[in-house]
Protein backbone atom coordinates (compact mmCIF):
# COMPACT_ATOMS: atom_id res chain seq x y z
CA UNK A 1 0.00 0.00 0.00
CA UNK A 2 1.69 3.06 -1.64
CA UNK A 3 2.90 5.04 1.66
CA UNK A 4 0.41 3.90 4.32
CA UNK A 5 1.40 1.60 6.92
CA UNK A 6 -0.70 -1.53 8.24
CA UNK A 7 -0.36 0.08 11.66
CA UNK A 8 -1.14 3.52 10.72
CA UNK A 9 -4.85 2.16 9.54
CA UNK A 10 -5.56 -1.04 11.65
CA UNK A 11 -4.41 0.79 14.81
CA UNK A 12 -2.41 -3.17 15.80
CA UNK A 13 1.19 -2.91 16.40
CA UNK A 14 3.56 -4.21 13.37
CA UNK A 15 4.47 -8.00 14.50
CA UNK A 16 2.88 -7.98 17.52
CA UNK A 17 -0.10 -9.57 18.56
CA UNK A 18 -2.19 -7.58 21.52
CA UNK A 19 -4.95 -8.83 22.93
CA UNK A 20 -7.59 -6.75 20.29
CA UNK A 21 -6.13 -8.59 17.67
CA UNK A 22 -6.37 -11.90 19.35
CA UNK A 23 -9.80 -11.39 19.94
CA UNK A 24 -10.65 -10.29 16.83
CA UNK A 25 -8.76 -13.15 15.09
CA UNK A 26 -10.84 -15.06 17.04
CA UNK A 27 -14.64 -13.78 16.53
CA UNK A 28 -14.10 -13.60 13.38
CA UNK A 29 -12.60 -17.53 12.54
CA UNK A 30 -16.09 -18.16 13.62
CA UNK A 31 -17.55 -16.43 11.12
CA UNK A 32 -17.55 -18.57 7.79
CA UNK A 33 -17.92 -16.16 5.31
CA UNK A 34 -17.52 -12.03 4.93
CA UNK A 35 -18.53 -10.23 2.39
CA UNK A 36 -18.33 -6.06 1.68
CA UNK A 37 -20.59 -4.11 0.28
CA UNK A 38 -18.93 -1.54 -1.64
CA UNK A 39 -19.46 1.69 -4.28
CA UNK A 40 -17.31 3.88 -5.89
CA UNK A 41 -20.41 7.09 -5.40
CA UNK A 42 -22.92 7.50 -2.51
CA UNK A 43 -26.53 6.93 -2.46
CA UNK A 44 -26.22 4.16 -5.56
CA UNK A 45 -28.21 1.25 -3.26
CA UNK A 46 -25.41 -0.85 -0.94
CA UNK A 47 -27.24 -0.68 2.36
CA UNK A 48 -30.37 -1.57 0.19
CA UNK A 49 -28.64 -4.43 -1.36
CA UNK A 50 -26.64 -5.67 2.11
CA UNK A 51 -30.17 -5.90 3.89
CA UNK A 52 -31.80 -7.59 1.35
CA UNK A 53 -29.18 -10.21 0.62
CA UNK A 54 -29.10 -10.52 4.50
CA UNK A 55 -32.56 -11.47 4.50
CA UNK A 56 -32.20 -14.00 1.30
CA UNK A 57 -29.11 -15.56 2.88
CA UNK A 58 -31.49 -15.87 6.45
CA UNK A 59 -34.10 -17.41 4.64
CA UNK A 60 -31.83 -20.16 3.64
CA UNK A 61 -29.60 -20.74 6.45
CA UNK A 62 -29.99 -21.83 10.04
CA UNK A 63 -31.51 -19.23 12.60
CA UNK A 64 -28.98 -16.35 13.82
CA UNK A 65 -26.38 -17.27 11.44
CA UNK A 66 -26.71 -13.94 9.12
CA UNK A 67 -25.18 -11.01 10.56
CA UNK A 68 -24.80 -7.50 9.10
CA UNK A 69 -22.15 -5.17 10.21
CA UNK A 70 -23.02 -1.49 9.42
CA UNK A 71 -19.37 0.18 9.10
CA UNK A 72 -21.19 3.52 7.68
CA UNK A 73 -19.89 5.15 11.05
CA UNK A 74 -21.30 9.49 9.70
CA UNK A 75 -24.44 7.99 7.89
CA UNK A 76 -25.99 4.34 9.08
CA UNK A 77 -29.06 3.06 7.33
CA UNK A 78 -28.88 -0.40 7.97
CA UNK A 79 -31.13 -0.13 11.51
CA UNK A 80 -34.00 1.78 9.63
CA UNK A 81 -33.93 -0.60 6.49
CA UNK A 82 -34.66 -3.95 8.68
CA UNK A 83 -37.23 -1.90 11.52
CA UNK A 84 -34.98 -1.95 14.40
CA UNK A 85 -34.45 2.09 14.71
CA UNK A 86 -34.26 2.35 18.79
CA UNK A 87 -32.64 -1.19 19.11
CA UNK A 88 -29.74 -1.22 21.16
CA UNK A 89 -26.66 -3.42 21.82
CA UNK A 90 -27.06 -5.94 24.54
CA UNK A 91 -24.35 -5.85 27.03
CA UNK A 92 -23.89 -7.89 29.79
CA UNK A 93 -20.83 -9.20 32.39
CA UNK A 94 -20.57 -11.86 29.64
CA UNK A 95 -19.67 -9.05 26.66
CA UNK A 96 -21.97 -7.16 24.37
CA UNK A 97 -24.09 -9.09 21.70
CA UNK A 98 -25.22 -7.78 18.11
CA UNK A 99 -28.93 -6.52 18.49
CA UNK A 100 -31.27 -8.98 16.29
CA UNK A 101 -33.59 -8.62 13.43
CA UNK A 102 -35.95 -9.73 11.11
CA UNK A 103 -35.37 -13.18 10.76
CA UNK A 104 -32.62 -13.46 13.53
CA UNK A 105 -29.97 -11.57 11.23
CA UNK A 106 -27.83 -9.88 13.95
CA UNK A 107 -27.00 -6.67 13.26
CA UNK A 108 -24.31 -4.07 14.69
CA UNK A 109 -24.50 -0.48 13.89
CA UNK A 110 -23.12 2.43 15.52
CA UNK A 111 -26.99 4.00 15.83
CA UNK A 112 -27.19 1.13 18.18
CA UNK A 113 -24.96 3.51 20.23
CA UNK A 114 -26.15 7.11 19.63
CA UNK A 115 -28.08 8.69 22.60
CA UNK A 116 -31.08 10.18 19.65
CA UNK A 117 -31.53 9.72 15.76
CA UNK A 118 -30.08 13.20 15.48
CA UNK A 119 -27.21 12.81 17.43
CA UNK A 120 -24.11 12.88 14.67
CA UNK A 121 -20.67 11.54 14.98
CA UNK A 122 -18.18 13.66 14.25
CA UNK A 123 -15.14 11.55 14.77
CA UNK A 124 -11.51 11.61 12.50
CA UNK A 125 -10.30 8.69 10.82
CA UNK A 126 -8.58 6.91 14.05
CA UNK A 127 -11.99 7.43 16.24
CA UNK A 128 -13.90 5.18 12.84
CA UNK A 129 -11.64 2.52 12.52
CA UNK A 130 -11.34 2.07 16.27
CA UNK A 131 -15.05 1.79 16.00
CA UNK A 132 -15.06 -0.83 13.50
CA UNK A 133 -11.95 -2.84 14.81
CA UNK A 134 -14.21 -2.59 18.11
CA UNK A 135 -17.20 -3.67 16.41
CA UNK A 136 -15.48 -6.85 14.94
CA UNK A 137 -13.37 -7.36 17.82
CA UNK A 138 -15.54 -7.29 21.17
CA UNK A 139 -18.83 -7.95 19.98
CA UNK A 140 -19.78 -11.55 20.92
CA UNK A 141 -21.00 -12.62 16.89
CA UNK A 142 -20.92 -16.33 17.70
CA UNK A 143 -20.95 -18.37 14.94
CA UNK A 144 -22.05 -16.83 11.82
CA UNK A 145 -22.39 -18.68 8.21
CA UNK A 146 -22.05 -14.85 6.36
CA UNK A 147 -21.21 -11.70 7.78
CA UNK A 148 -21.87 -8.63 5.17
CA UNK A 149 -20.84 -5.59 5.60
CA UNK A 150 -22.16 -2.46 5.02
CA UNK A 151 -19.47 0.76 4.27
CA UNK A 152 -20.00 3.80 3.03
CA UNK A 153 -19.24 5.30 -0.62
CA UNK A 154 -15.72 5.01 -1.96
CA UNK A 155 -12.66 3.70 -0.57
CA UNK A 156 -11.63 6.02 2.51
CA UNK A 157 -10.89 5.15 6.00
CA UNK A 158 -13.76 2.69 6.52
CA UNK A 159 -13.33 0.32 3.63
CA UNK A 160 -9.55 0.59 4.10
CA UNK A 161 -10.13 -0.63 7.72
CA UNK A 162 -12.22 -3.50 7.23
CA UNK A 163 -9.99 -4.71 4.46
CA UNK A 164 -7.08 -4.95 6.42
CA UNK A 165 -8.71 -5.86 9.54
CA UNK A 166 -10.24 -8.86 7.46
CA UNK A 167 -7.56 -9.85 4.91
CA UNK A 168 -9.46 -13.40 4.66
CA UNK A 169 -12.81 -11.39 3.24
CA UNK A 170 -14.53 -13.69 1.09
CA UNK A 171 -14.70 -10.75 -1.88
CA UNK A 172 -16.42 -7.14 -2.48
CA UNK A 173 -19.65 -6.96 -3.91
CA UNK A 174 -20.11 -3.56 -5.92
CA UNK A 175 -23.09 -1.65 -6.54
CA UNK A 176 -23.22 0.84 -9.41
CA UNK A 177 -26.05 2.94 -11.39
CA UNK A 178 -26.05 2.71 -14.98
CA UNK A 179 -24.78 6.07 -15.71
CA UNK A 180 -21.24 7.00 -16.83
CA UNK A 181 -20.02 9.12 -13.80
CA UNK A 182 -21.31 6.81 -11.69
CA UNK A 183 -18.95 4.20 -13.90
CA UNK A 184 -16.12 5.99 -13.71
CA UNK A 185 -16.17 5.60 -9.72
CA UNK A 186 -16.57 1.87 -9.75
CA UNK A 187 -13.07 1.09 -11.47
CA UNK A 188 -11.71 2.77 -8.75
CA UNK A 189 -13.35 0.55 -6.69
CA UNK A 190 -12.27 -3.15 -8.54
CA UNK A 191 -9.33 -1.17 -8.21
CA UNK A 192 -8.85 -0.62 -4.36
CA UNK A 193 -10.18 -4.19 -4.37
CA UNK A 194 -7.06 -5.50 -6.46
CA UNK A 195 -4.84 -3.77 -4.62
CA UNK A 196 -5.95 -4.87 -1.29
CA UNK A 197 -6.11 -8.53 -2.58
CA UNK A 198 -9.82 -8.86 -2.35
CA UNK A 199 -11.62 -10.83 -4.93
CA UNK A 200 -14.23 -8.93 -6.68
CA UNK A 201 -17.24 -11.35 -6.19
CA UNK A 202 -19.21 -9.12 -9.56
CA UNK A 203 -20.99 -5.91 -9.70
CA UNK A 204 -24.93 -4.91 -9.00
CA UNK A 205 -26.57 -2.30 -11.62
CA UNK A 206 -29.25 -0.63 -9.09
CA UNK A 207 -31.50 1.55 -10.25
CA UNK A 208 -31.56 -0.02 -14.16
CA UNK A 209 -34.37 1.07 -15.70
CA UNK A 210 -37.85 2.10 -14.58
CA UNK A 211 -40.88 -0.44 -14.63
CA UNK A 212 -43.77 1.72 -14.35
CA UNK A 213 -46.17 0.04 -12.16
CA UNK A 214 -49.37 0.57 -13.90
CA UNK A 215 -48.28 -0.89 -17.95
CA UNK A 216 -45.42 -2.48 -17.11
CA UNK A 217 -43.24 -0.63 -19.38
CA UNK A 218 -39.52 -0.33 -18.93
CA UNK A 219 -38.10 2.90 -19.14
CA UNK A 220 -34.27 3.64 -19.29
CA UNK A 221 -33.89 6.71 -16.94
CA UNK A 222 -30.43 6.26 -17.46
CA UNK A 223 -28.29 4.48 -19.91
CA UNK A 224 -28.75 1.10 -20.29
CA UNK A 225 -26.32 -2.25 -20.46
CA UNK A 226 -23.16 0.30 -18.92
CA UNK A 227 -22.63 -1.77 -15.87
CA UNK A 228 -22.34 -5.05 -18.03
CA UNK A 229 -20.19 -3.26 -20.38
CA UNK A 230 -17.73 -2.12 -17.65
CA UNK A 231 -17.57 -5.58 -15.91
CA UNK A 232 -16.53 -7.01 -19.33
CA UNK A 233 -13.68 -4.53 -19.58
CA UNK A 234 -12.72 -4.53 -16.24
CA UNK A 235 -12.84 -8.58 -16.14
CA UNK A 236 -15.31 -9.01 -13.18
CA UNK A 237 -18.65 -10.67 -12.80
CA UNK A 238 -21.62 -9.20 -13.70
CA UNK A 239 -23.81 -10.22 -11.24
CA UNK A 240 -27.59 -8.56 -12.25
CA UNK A 241 -29.48 -5.74 -12.50
CA UNK A 242 -32.10 -4.30 -10.16
CA UNK A 243 -35.10 -1.51 -11.58
CA UNK A 244 -36.21 1.46 -9.63
CA UNK A 245 -39.18 0.82 -8.09
CA UNK A 246 -40.94 3.08 -6.14
CA UNK A 247 -42.01 0.64 -3.81
CA UNK A 248 -38.44 -0.55 -2.98
CA UNK A 249 -37.70 2.77 -1.50
CA UNK A 250 -41.48 3.00 0.08
CA UNK A 251 -39.92 -0.83 1.63
CA UNK A 252 -36.81 0.83 2.72
CA UNK A 253 -38.28 3.65 4.70
CA UNK A 254 -40.74 1.38 6.42
CA UNK A 255 -38.21 -0.85 7.46
CA UNK A 256 -39.12 -4.16 5.53
CA UNK A 257 -36.87 -5.13 3.01
CA UNK A 258 -38.52 -5.49 -0.68
CA UNK A 259 -37.77 -9.33 -1.18
CA UNK A 260 -39.70 -10.25 2.18
CA UNK A 261 -42.87 -7.92 0.80
CA UNK A 262 -42.45 -7.73 -2.97
CA UNK A 263 -41.68 -11.27 -3.57
CA UNK A 264 -43.36 -11.32 -6.93
CA UNK A 265 -41.96 -8.35 -8.02
CA UNK A 266 -39.46 -8.05 -10.90
CA UNK A 267 -37.13 -6.58 -8.90
CA UNK A 268 -37.16 -9.25 -6.25
CA UNK A 269 -36.66 -11.83 -8.96
CA UNK A 270 -34.01 -10.11 -10.06
CA UNK A 271 -32.50 -9.95 -6.59
CA UNK A 272 -32.80 -13.59 -5.93
CA UNK A 273 -30.37 -14.22 -9.17
CA UNK A 274 -28.07 -11.91 -7.59
CA UNK A 275 -28.39 -13.85 -4.42
CA UNK A 276 -27.97 -17.26 -6.22
CA UNK A 277 -24.90 -15.99 -7.87
CA UNK A 278 -23.32 -14.80 -4.62
CA UNK A 279 -24.26 -18.51 -2.84
CA UNK A 280 -22.64 -20.30 -6.14
CA UNK A 281 -19.44 -18.25 -5.62
CA UNK A 282 -19.51 -18.81 -1.91
CA UNK A 283 -20.10 -22.35 -2.15
CA UNK A 284 -16.91 -22.39 -4.41
CA UNK A 285 -15.09 -21.20 -2.03
CA UNK A 286 -16.51 -23.73 1.05
CA UNK A 287 -19.91 -25.17 2.35
CA UNK A 288 -22.18 -22.63 2.94
CA UNK A 289 -24.84 -24.41 4.93
CA UNK A 290 -28.34 -23.51 3.81
CA UNK A 291 -31.70 -25.10 5.23
CA UNK A 292 -34.40 -25.61 2.75
CA UNK A 293 -37.40 -24.24 4.75
CA UNK A 294 -35.57 -23.59 8.79
CA UNK A 295 -38.16 -23.62 11.46
CA UNK A 296 -38.14 -20.19 12.32
CA UNK A 297 -38.89 -19.12 8.45
CA UNK A 298 -42.04 -21.46 8.75
CA UNK A 299 -43.15 -19.96 11.40
CA UNK A 300 -42.70 -15.80 10.29
CA UNK A 301 -45.95 -13.87 9.65
CA UNK A 302 -46.43 -13.24 6.20
CA UNK A 303 -44.10 -10.28 5.86
CA UNK A 304 -41.66 -12.43 7.24
CA UNK A 305 -40.86 -9.56 9.91
CA UNK A 306 -42.18 -10.71 13.21
CA UNK A 307 -39.31 -10.95 15.75
CA UNK A 308 -39.28 -12.60 18.45
CA UNK A 309 -40.69 -11.09 21.97
CA UNK A 310 -37.63 -12.04 23.50
CA UNK A 311 -35.38 -9.49 21.72
CA UNK A 312 -37.69 -6.80 21.90
CA UNK A 313 -37.61 -7.19 25.90
CA UNK A 314 -33.55 -7.40 25.88
CA UNK A 315 -33.38 -4.92 23.76
CA UNK A 316 -35.81 -2.52 25.52
N1 LIG B 1 -33.87 0.07 -7.08
C1 LIG B 1 -34.36 1.03 -6.30
N2 LIG B 1 -35.58 1.56 -6.51
C2 LIG B 1 -36.07 2.55 -5.71
N3 LIG B 1 -35.43 3.06 -4.67
C3 LIG B 1 -34.20 2.58 -4.41
C4 LIG B 1 -33.61 1.54 -5.18
N4 LIG B 1 -32.38 1.25 -4.65
C5 LIG B 1 -32.22 2.06 -3.60
N5 LIG B 1 -33.32 2.86 -3.45
C6 LIG B 1 -33.50 3.91 -2.44
O1 LIG B 1 -32.49 4.88 -2.68
C7 LIG B 1 -31.98 5.40 -1.46
C8 LIG B 1 -30.48 5.15 -1.39
O2 LIG B 1 -30.25 3.76 -1.22
P1 LIG B 1 -29.16 3.24 -0.19
O3 LIG B 1 -29.27 3.98 1.09
O4 LIG B 1 -29.23 1.77 -0.16
O5 LIG B 1 -27.86 3.72 -0.97
P2 LIG B 1 -26.36 3.68 -0.44
O6 LIG B 1 -25.50 3.39 -1.61
O7 LIG B 1 -26.25 2.76 0.72
O8 LIG B 1 -26.17 5.18 0.06
P3 LIG B 1 -24.92 5.74 0.91
O9 LIG B 1 -23.83 5.91 -0.10
O10 LIG B 1 -25.43 7.05 1.44
O11 LIG B 1 -24.60 4.74 1.96
C9 LIG B 1 -32.76 4.70 -0.35
O12 LIG B 1 -33.84 5.51 0.02
C10 LIG B 1 -33.27 3.44 -1.02
O13 LIG B 1 -34.47 2.97 -0.45
MG1 LIG C 1 -25.54 3.12 2.69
Amino acid sequence: MGGVSQEQHTGFKRGELGEQEKRLRERMGRVKHKIAVISGKGGVGKTMVTVNLAVAFAKKSAPGKVGILDADIHGPCVPRMLGMKGDILRISPIGAFPATGPLGIKVVSIDFLLPSQETPVIWRGPLKMSAIRQFLSDITWGELDLLLIDLPPGTGDEALSVMQLLPEMDGVVIVTIPSEVSQDVVKKAVMFARELNIPVIGVVENMSGLICPNCGTRIDVFKKGGGEAMSRELGVDFLGEIPLDPRICEASDEGMPFIMVQEGSPAAKSFAEIAEKIWGFLSEKGSVETEKHPEHVRNMDKNGLRREADDKEVNA
